[in-house]
């Protein structure tokens, strides 16, 4: 069956076609992140709007390149949160307009659940029980996935997500958004950390995470080397404290920082996963969203995995940002169960992440 997924939660406007809960026909993301890059995160009405410009153009990219007739589309998955309201009605109003011209059923997907069933487009053998960590701008959490349907939540984070603290520790530093990808530029090549900063664990097996505290060291780190301090109106805010420009001597301070904010988060992200399959015996650990990407993150969750004797499985980094193949492939195992939605359901800006199955801890 020919699935049409789409994914407007943040700021990727995607739509897919994928063949049952396996195959990618075509995947087509347009992302916003020129237009949010300069006030260091996303703005949601401009969001909102830059989904409306280009929904129809994605959809019909998407038809497209997967050279299927639209005729032969036998459903609609769309992620129905969380996310920003105004940019999932988007998404879920192109979608409820598709399955009501072409008379076929509609899904509500949850976004995060997209995610961690992900790697199924690539690893097909994965096999469950498996422990997940979904790492990204807007969430941070830990799954024991029995089935496509019995999804615990093991952990979560507390305050900001893993993808957030990079973004808001990269404005911080001045290495611009998206905040990722710029520390990881950064912080290449430095393997031992000057001065380290402290690791979030709380205590022993807690499989909640919390990064406020780290990003307040990064803080204080700044206001220490460079000796600048925020002034009283902005306190303790995350506005950029490094200039864009800096000499080549602050320069290395700032790649210093960056190295070891990132080999603290990463460090907290291996730990949690490994205890929680520890915890849960399980033979595989996955690792997914924005964040996954992350080559250090890799790196730490390979190595362990090899000492522990399990599988390690990440998807292709265009898998671990948002996209919409992973919403159609979530959509497919979800109408194979009998779930459709009627074309009266609600956009969720949260939505609780054990839908599907069992309860959280
Ligand atoms: O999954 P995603 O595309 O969107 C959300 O659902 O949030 O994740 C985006 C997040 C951003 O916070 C970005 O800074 C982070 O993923 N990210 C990375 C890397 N690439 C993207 N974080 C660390 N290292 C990277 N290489
Ligand atoms: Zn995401």
């Amino acid at each position: 069956m020919y699935i049409l997924g789409i994914e407007t939660s943040c700021d990727e406007t995607a739509a897919s076609v994928v063949f049952d809960d396996r195959t990618i026909l075509s995947s087509v993301v347009v992302s916003q992140i020129s237009d949010h890059a300069r006030y260091g995160g996303v703005v949601p009405e401009i969001a909102s709007r830059k989904h409306s410009e280009a929904i129809s153009m994605v959809l019909e990219a998407a038809i497209a390149d997967s050279q299927i007739p639209m005729e032969k589309i036998s459903a609609v998955a769309v992620t129905r949160g969380p996310g920003l309201i105004g940019s999932l009605l988007v998404g879920i109003g192109a979608a409820k307009g598709i399955a009501l011209a072409l008379g076929i059923p509609i899904c509500g997907v949850n976004h995060v659940h997209g995610h961690l069933f992900s790697p199924f487009l690539e690893y097909p053998d994965l096999s469950f029980p498996f422990v997940g960590l979904v790492v990204s701008g807007g969430h941070t959490s830990l799954f024991h996935l029995r089935s496509h349907e019995e999804i615990q939540l093991l952990g979560k984070t507390r305050d900001d997500a893993a993808g957030e603290a990079f973004d808001k520790v990269s404005k911080l530093l001045g290495l611009g958004y998206p905040g990722g990808p710029s520390i990881e530029k950064h912080a290449q090549g430095i393997s031992e950390i000057p001065e380290p900063l402290p690791q979030a664990l709380l205590e022993r097996h807690n499989l909640d995470f919390s990064f406020s505290g780290l990003k307040t060291a990064v803080l204080r780190r700044v206001e220490k080397v460079f000796g600048r301090r925020p002034d009283s109106g902005r306190r303790g805010s995350f506005h950029q404290l490094v200039p864009n420009r800096t000499a080549d001597e602050d320069l290395s301070r700032v790649n210093d920082i960056a190295a070891a904010f990132q080999d603290s988060i990463t460090e907290v992200l291996t730990t949690k996963l490994f205890w929680a399959a520890e915890n849960r015996r399980v033979d595989s650990v996955v690792v997914c969203g924005g964040v996954a990407s992350n080559g250090l993150l890799r790196e730490k969750v390979v190595k362990k995995a090899k000492q522990a004797g399990l599988q390690a499985v990440f998807p292709s980094p265009g898998l671990c940002t948002d996209n919409a193949a992973m919403i159609a492939a979530r959509g497919a195992g979800l109408l194979s169960s009998g779930h459709t939605d009627g074309l009266d359901f609600d956009a969720k800006s949260r939505w609780e992440h054990n839908h599907g199955g069992s309860s959280t801890t």
